[in-house]
């Protein structure tokens, strides 16, 4: 059974290079400030999670100690007339192991990490359109898609449409 949990202290550094392929392998889907400069070094993945607002769910690489399979981080929004929601980001499973559950593992535990923050009621998603498998995901987990921004993203010569997804937690 493919089990989700939080992130440990021992696991930031392989966190850090799961976020390196993720961004090696979709840049169009990860590229987004402050993130990116989670593949830099651990001690700022720690940095990051010091803070009570942000969370990373990850699901340990079932061949490789100490290695992470897959992950998805969750962000609670800081301003006052915002936080009542939570951002979700960074959804993603090593290619090997897809279509085996660990999206869907990973997902439903930051659900449950995010209904546990104090007045959060709204879970956010934002969704590259060409990343089908992950609307996909998203929508069978009950995410609705409340919009499309249309050139959302540019990136190497090509444009992409962003979906916003929302979840009432
Ligand atoms: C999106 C992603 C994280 C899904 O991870 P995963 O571990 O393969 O997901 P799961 O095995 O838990 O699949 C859960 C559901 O997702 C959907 N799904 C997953 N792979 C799919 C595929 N190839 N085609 C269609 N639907 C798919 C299905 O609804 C599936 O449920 P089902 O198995 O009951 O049909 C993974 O494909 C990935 O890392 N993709 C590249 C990065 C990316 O696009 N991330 C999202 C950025 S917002």
């Amino acid at each position: 059974m493919v089990e989700a949990r939080k992130i440990h202290r021992r696991d930031l550094d392989a966190y850090r290079r799961l976020r390196v392929a993720m961004l090696k392998e979709a840049p169009w889907a990860f590229a987004s400030l402050p993130y990116v400069e989670l593949t830099s070094h651990p001690s700022v993945v720690k940095q990051w999670l010091d803070d009570p607002g942000n969370e990373l769910v990850v699901i340990d690489h079932p061949d490789e100690d100490g290695e992470l399979a897959s992950a998805v981080g969750i962000q609670r929004e800081t301003k006052a007339q915002f936080r009542h929601k939570a951002v979700a980001w960074g959804v993603y499973t090593l290619p090997e192991f897809r279509g085996q559950g660990y999206g869907e593992a990973a997902m439903r535990h930051a659900i449950e990490v995010a209904r546990s923050w104090s007045g959060v009621e709204t879970l956010l998603l934002h969704v590259t359109g060409v990343a089908s498998e992950a609307l996909e995901l998203y929508s069978s987990i009950g995410f609705e898609t409340w919009g499309v921004e249309p050139d959302c993203v540019r990136l190497h010569g090509e444009s992409y449409d962003v979906h916003r997804m929302r979840l009432s937690l």
